[in-house]
């Protein structure tokens, strides 16, 4: 039998908000499994730390800044990628916000902000990276949703209607690309601590619903996500496509 392996070596992965949280923790994953590094964010200070940590770590990494709701500057990161290191193999689309509020709070500008950041830019981002990963006839393409893509949960209209959106994303995209040898599948955290839920983690009595929620009884770390962002990155993944992994310890099967 061939075993495949884990190893990335050679590979070239995008990291869209990977200059902290969730993103960064999975570049760092990526980076010591072997895998060149393109990061990518707004804020160029933050992402130029990003990486400057990333290099102390012995990871050859690169940040190029984009906001992914832009078209034009979608296109330009993708072919500043393929300029710099010649091949675009991993995209882990990640970059993302929330606004929470009572449905009847919900302002349609809030609406528009969530959905095109979630929704418009990872469908922006992985369409340009899809052009080139069928040119090279490989490629691996990680949507970061959520566990509200798969369940309900008051105040999270905007946030839940985007990650939905992109679990049925991944799914249309997975049959599409498969002749392409491309494999596309989403993760969905549960609680995780990052910058984004900093504030909504502060408050005591949540973090105590939030663990009673979840089967693993603690809120998730970025280190939660370094097994499956790395198999879904890696060979050993070749024939799990279309797929939504929930990393929530148990929250979405209770
Ligand atoms: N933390 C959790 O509990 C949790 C749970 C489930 C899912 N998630 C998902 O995981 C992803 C990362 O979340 P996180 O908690 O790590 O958030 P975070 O700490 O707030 O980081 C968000 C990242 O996205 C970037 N970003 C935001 N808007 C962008 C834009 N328009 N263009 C380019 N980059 C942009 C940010 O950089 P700039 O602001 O500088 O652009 C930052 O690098 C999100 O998709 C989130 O929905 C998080």
């Amino acid at each position: 039998m061939n075993i495949p392996s884990f190893q990335l070596d050679g590979k070239v992965a995008l990291v869209t908000g990977g200059s902290k949280g969730i993103g960064f923790g999975m570049a760092q994953a990526l980076g010591h499994y072997g895998a060149k590094l393109v990061i990518t964010s707004r804020g160029v200070e933050e992402g130029e730390n990003a990486v400057a940590q990333l290099k102390e770590e012995n990871i050859e990494a690169v940040y190029f800044p984009c906001d992914v709701t832009k078209k034009d500057q979608v296109e330009q990161l993708v072919a500043k990628v393929v300029d710099h290191y010649g091949s675009l193999d991993i995209l882990v689309n990640n970059a993302g916000m929330n606004i929470r509020k009572p449905l009847v709070e919900v302002e349609e500008s809030d609406w528009d902000q969530v959905l095109t950041v979630n929704l418009k830019g990872l469908f922006l981002i992985g369409q340009a990276c899809s052009k080139q990963m069928i040119k090279q006839n490989y490629g691996k393409i990680i949507n970061i949703s959520s566990i509200l893509g798969t369940v309900g949960m008051q105040f999270q209209t905007s946030y839940a209607a985007s990650k939905g959106g992109i679990n049925q994303l991944t799914k249309v995209w997975a049959e599409e690309l498969a002749p392409h040898n491309i494999t596309v599948n989403s993760i969905g955290p549960g609680y995780i601590k990052t910058p984004m839920t900093k504030e909504w983690l502060s408050d005591p009595e949540r973090t105590e619903w939030i663990i009673n929620s979840t089967m693993s009884k603690r809120i998730g770390e970025t280190s939660d996500l370094v097994g499956p962002v790395v198999f879904l990155a890696s060979d050993t993944s070749a024939y799990v496509t279309g797929q939504i992994l929930n990393v929530d310890g148990g929250w979405t099967a209770r």
